[in-house]
């Protein structure tokens, strides 16, 4: 007789952010553009911008310190990390944070990188092991810079965030379901050659490409035994722009026969939005954003079926579910993701484009970042040394 396989999920889920952000009021004003193609036509309100000495990194550790911080490292033997704004070619932006955190050596660090999709390959990876394993825990971390060329329709959709995950066996927040709904398929929508700081991208195709991946992940699904849409209470989809998520919807909806107006699209998405509306595009975090976005609304989903959209350019997308746990409230700090919206430091257009241009230097030359007041998290960027990048505590952190 085989031993029943244990309920595994998401045992904790912290979201960090970078310590500036841009009005795309203040961004439209200096581009000419009427405020209201953002604010209504994309869904994006302002977007989070890194300080001089803030990357993936120390947002990798702002979001996952509280999770060791409460739940200790103990079982902990990976930390698997999402990115697509890998500091390294070859060193994991895993192995960086590992020592940052504190993590013991008997710990594997990882980077998974497809686009958007790599936190979600990073999540899956752990749910596997620890369905095998179920003594060990795993820390997964989405975290991404989205950082594009000035000027232009993406410029508005930049944005910076971490999602911290702890996935284990019994976890106390979101149980993930047996099953998933895949799909590749080869596009050049959206990618970054590797000498490139910011991605070439064709906006309209990428819009196309998402909502067919997602409709292609979702016809696997019900092929492999995926439950009726009318049993998903709500829907995460990845929010490159809110909008976005809801045109993914719309045309899934469509290509099922549903009803998918509009304004009934708008009201069903917007309890995923609120964080991200303010976050920007953190790429692969962004899904996550949008769960944790849902968890610490107003609204109690336990027991209730969540649907999880997750899409990368390229393009890779998947569908899969997780109920959340009865209590699971208690087991967030609803206010955390929002305090730590509200605690960035405003900044004007000027020092948005300064901060632009810094995050583009190579590693060629040796330099160190200026500390700057608001610091999120416990450690900084604190410059490149011989082809070494440095990190360093913050003092009082
Ligand atoms: P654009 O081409 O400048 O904008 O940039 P537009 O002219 O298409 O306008 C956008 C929307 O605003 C339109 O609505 C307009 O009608 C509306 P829609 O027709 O789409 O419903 N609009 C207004 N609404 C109210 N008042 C106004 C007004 N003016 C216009 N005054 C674009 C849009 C998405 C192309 C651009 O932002 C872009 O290139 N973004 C980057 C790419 C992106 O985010 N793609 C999303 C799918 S791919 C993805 O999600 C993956 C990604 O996250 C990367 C990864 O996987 O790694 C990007």
């Amino acid at each position: 007789m085989t031993a029943a396989r244990p309920a595994v999920g998401i045992a904790d889920i912290r979201l960090a952010t970078a310590s500036r952000v841009l009005s795309l009021d203040d961004l439209a004003a200096a581009q000419g553009v009427d405020p209201a193609k953002y604010h209504v036509g994309i869904g994006q309100d302002e977007f989070s911008v890194p300080a001089e000495d803030e990357d993936p990194v120390t947002l990798a550790c702002a979001a996952a310190a509280p999770i060791l911080a409460a739940h200790g490292t103990e079982g902990v033997r990976s930390l698997f990390v999402g990115s697509e704004s890998g500091v390294d070619q070859s060193k994991s932006i895993g192995a960086h944070a590992h020592a940052l955190l504190g993590l013991p050596t008997g710990c594997r660090a990882v980077e998974f990188k497809q686009a958007c999709y790599g936190g979600t390959a990073a999540l899956r990876a752990a749910l596997g092991l620890v369905a095998a394993e179920p003594g060990e825990r795993v820390l997964v971390v989405a975290t991404d810079v989205a950082h594009y060329e000035l000027g232009g329709g993406a410029e508005a959709t930049q944005g910076a965030a971490a999602v911290a995950m702890l996935v284990s066996a019994d976890p106390a927040v979101l149980c993930i379901e047996p099953g998933s709904g895949q799909a590749t398929i080869d596009v050049f929508d959206f990618w970054r050659p590797n000498d490139r700081a910011a991605p070439l991208v064709d906006g309209k195709l990428s819009v196309r490409a998402y909502e067919q991946a997602v409709v292609a992940a979702w016809d696997d699904y019900a092929a492999h035994g995926g439950g009726p849409i009318g049993e998903i209470a709500r829907f995460c989809y990845h929010q490159p722009f809110t909008r976005m998520a809801e045109k993914a919807h719309q045309r899934l909806l469509a290509h099922l026969g549903l009803p998918h107006q509009a304004t009934a699209v708008h009201a069903a998405l917007e309890p995923t939005e609120r964080l991200n509306r303010r976050l920007g595009n953190s790429y692969t975090a962004s899904v996550y954003s949008a769960l944790l976005s849902l968890l610490t609304g107003d609204e109690d989903l336990a027991g209730r079926r969540i649907l999880i959209g997750s899409y990368g350019s390229g393009s890779v997308a998947e569908v899969f579910t997780g109920v959340p746990v009865a209590g699971y409230r208690e087991a967030l700090r609803p206010a955390a993701p929002d305090a730590a919206l509200a605690g960035r430091v405003r900044i004007g257009v000027e020092e948005y484009r300064r901060l632009h241009a810094l995050a583009e230097r190579g590693s060629a030359e040796d330099y160190d970042t200026a500390v700057g007041p608001g610091k999120h998290g416990p450690v900084r960027f604190a410059g490149v040394h011989g082809g070494i990048r440095r990190y360093e505590p913050v003092a009082g952190a």
